[in-house]
């Protein structure tokens, strides 16, 4: 049931360059209802012209401001199919009370709920001033009010410089309970309290990065709990994350989501890439901050298998990927898709470009480098090349003869992971291969002493080093033995629901449609979407699914599935894996020749 947004975007505006007499604005399905320019205290109508959409700009909004105004207005309404906002009718929330609606502005979507210059080079300060139905509450990416009225009129005021991706809002029936005097979960009334016990430990997260890389600079940092349709694991919105709900999975085992979002208030939102095309800059560096916090809160066991899993993904990812975009970074003048540009090598190559630069230069050394990186251009936008000059200065040449300048070049812009990066060596995931193999072998589960004090990680790994796949039986025998059709966790249906499809072990498909007809969130649902077209009766259940499961997707989980069917070759009929001892085929995943070498 989607809705709309209507009103007044005002822009102060200092002109620099002493020629300009125009601004211009990115805009996407807006309609534009009148633009003015102050003088003197009156409003004065000004000339403007919207051009026509380009598919993936938008439209671009030119005013001419002769006068230089200082201050410019712009009345504007968005469109239902607003690309950057999700409005959801009561009952597909969790209360079914109150409809909801929230934004997800990252990458070029803020343009399409407010008209402004949509590129990470510009930052801006905000207020804002938002009126709804009384029983809704309103939340920004800013100053909210824990104690704040519920009676349809809110204001906002971030007084920090953002830039336009982290621009972002909700409503809906959301209540606030706290975790400590500056964090805080805000989530629908029946989500609160299970929220609050899943990321107890977010103020050990802040003090915990604070130790290590300064002072947190946004004040409040706060959660909002998004309901199921929500398209990402998290999205580091400054002073109010917003967050999956299918973290909240009774152990605290993946709260690595909120150390990740909490990490971003350094890497991204202080220092922030000046384009996406250096998208490690923000994902990369999180990625390692993120494990540091894990590391330190939950000890190196659980921090290893994190980057383990990470790692063999990442493995199986970038062999099928073309080379140019298995690079960091484009040398500067190299032309690349910026589609392309943040996946698993942005995220996990850029972590383990900075666990290598951790492990040559030692945590004394490398820790206060990056806490004065993160000081030197906070609030700044910048790339690649500024980083390495300032690695140049203030690490490399400080520290000669560590690393060199041919190792730095391949982790940046090589192809592949270098034979220099530092391998993880998980005990606890031997414990599991092991276990793996020794049933692979022998069809002996393993004893229940050591599966059952597995956390989601092992059972993680478990599942990662399957074959391609398994003989039904099989299937059947682990089901049997560990529930995981219907599990609760999605991190493990992920990748059971498409082991079990490939294999042709219809018993998991009723359970794998349900899956993504509840959640939205694409990382978990795609790999089963994926599965599902292979085969003609595959297709016919993911289309099957995707008709129900449509009305309360996300725009950008919407536009992902019906890429997948649209782009389906389906075989037949599923190839049902006979059940030979030794069938080359069957090959683990970890066996499998990669440019990456296996962990565990
Ligand atoms: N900033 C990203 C989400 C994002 C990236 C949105 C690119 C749009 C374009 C966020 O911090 C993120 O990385 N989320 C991950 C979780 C993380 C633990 C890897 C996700 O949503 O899966
Ligand atoms: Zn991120």
């Amino acid at each position: 049931m989607p809705g709309t947004i209507a009103g007044a975007a005002t822009y102060a505006l200092e002109w620099k360059d002493p020629a300009a007499t125009r601004l211009v604005l990115d805009t996407r399905d807006l309609t534009i209802d009148k633009v003015e320019g102050e003088a003197n205290g009156a409003w004065q109508p000004l000339q403007y012209a919207l051009s026509d959409k380009d598919a993936t700009l938008g439209s671009k909004l030119t005013i001419e401001v002769p006068d230089r105004n200082a201050k410019v207005r712009v009345g504007y309404r968005t469109s239902p199919d607003a690309s950057g906002l999700q409005w959801l009718t009561p009952e597909m929330t969790e209360g079914k009370q109150l409809p909801f609606m929230f934004s997800q502005s990252q990458q070029i979507h803020a343009r399409s709920w407010v008209p402004l210059q949509d590129t990470p080079q510009v930052r801006y300060t905000y207020s804002a001033r938002v009126t709804t139905r009384p029983d809704v509450m309103v939340l920004m990416s800013a100053d909210n009010d824990p104690a704040a009225v519920r009676d349809g009129e809110y204001t906002f005021t971030m007084p920090q410089r953002i830039p336009s991706y982290l621009m972002a809002i909700a409503a809906g029936d959301l209540v606030f309970k706290p975790i400590s005097g500056r964090s805080g979960v805000w989530a629908e009334p029946s989500m609160v309290d299970k929220a609050v016990a899943e990321f107890i430990d977010t103020e050990k997260m802040i003090a915990t990065t604070e130790a290590l890389y300064g002072p947190y600079r946004w004040e409040r940092y706060d959660l909002l709990v998004l309901p199921p349709s929500f398209p990402y694991g998290g999205m580091e919105n400054p002073r109010l994350s917003f967050i999956t709900p299918t973290v909240i999975v009774g152990d605290k085992s993946l709260v690595s989501l909120i150390a990740h979002e909490l990490a971003h208030s350094w890497s991204g939102n202080l220092v922030t890439f000046s384009s996406a095309k250096h998208g490690w800059l923000n994902e990369g560096f999180t990625s390692y901050v993120e494990n540091r916090i894990v590391e330190a809160l939950y000890g190196k066991d659980v921090s290893d298998m994190e980057y383990a899993i990470a790692r063999n993904t990442l493995g199986r990812e970038i062999k099928d990927m073309p080379e140019a975009t298995q690079a960091l970074a484009v040398k500067p003048g190299t032309e690349l898709d910026a589609d392309g540009a943040l996946s698993a090598v942005s995220y996990d190559k850029g972590a383990w470009f900075l666990q290598f630069l951790e492990e040559r230069f030692g945590r004394e050394t490398f820790d206060p480098f990056l806490r004065e990186y993160f000081d030197h251009f906070a609030f700044q936008s910048i790339t690649t090349e500024t980083f390495l000059a300032y690695a140049k200065t203030h690490l490399f040449d400080k520290h000669p003869g560590k690393v060199s300048d041919a190792e730095i070049q391949e982790w940046v812009y090589g192809p592949g992971i270098p034979a220099s990066a530092p391998q993880v060596l998980s005990q606890r995931f031997g414990i599991v291969d092991s276990a793996r193999l020794g049933w692979r072998g022998s069809k002996q589960l393993p004893p229940v002493v050591i599966t059952q004090p597995w956390i989601t990680q092992e059972w993680l790994h478990f599942l990662d080093g399957m074959p391609e796949t398994l003989p039904v039986a099989d299937l059947a025998q682990l089901d049997a033995a560990y529930h995981f059709t219907g599990t609760a966790n999605g991190e493990i249906a992920m990748r059971w629901y498409p082991l079990a499809i490939r294999s042709g072990y219809a018993e998991a498909n009723e359970a794998a449609a349900a899956f993504v007809q509840r959640i939205g969130r694409r990382k978990l649902i795609m790999p089963i979407y994926t599965a599902l077209v292979q085969t003609e009766p595959g297709l016919a259940l993911a289309k099957e699914a995707f008709e129900k499961a449509r009305p309360g997707y996300h725009p950008i989980t919407t536009g992902s599935v019906e890429k997948v069917i649209a782009d389906a070759k389906p075989k037949p009929a599923p190839v049902v894996a006979p059940a030979p001892a030794d069938d080359e085929s069957e090959a683990p995943a970890s066996d499998e020749p990669a440019s990456v070498p296996p962990t565990n």
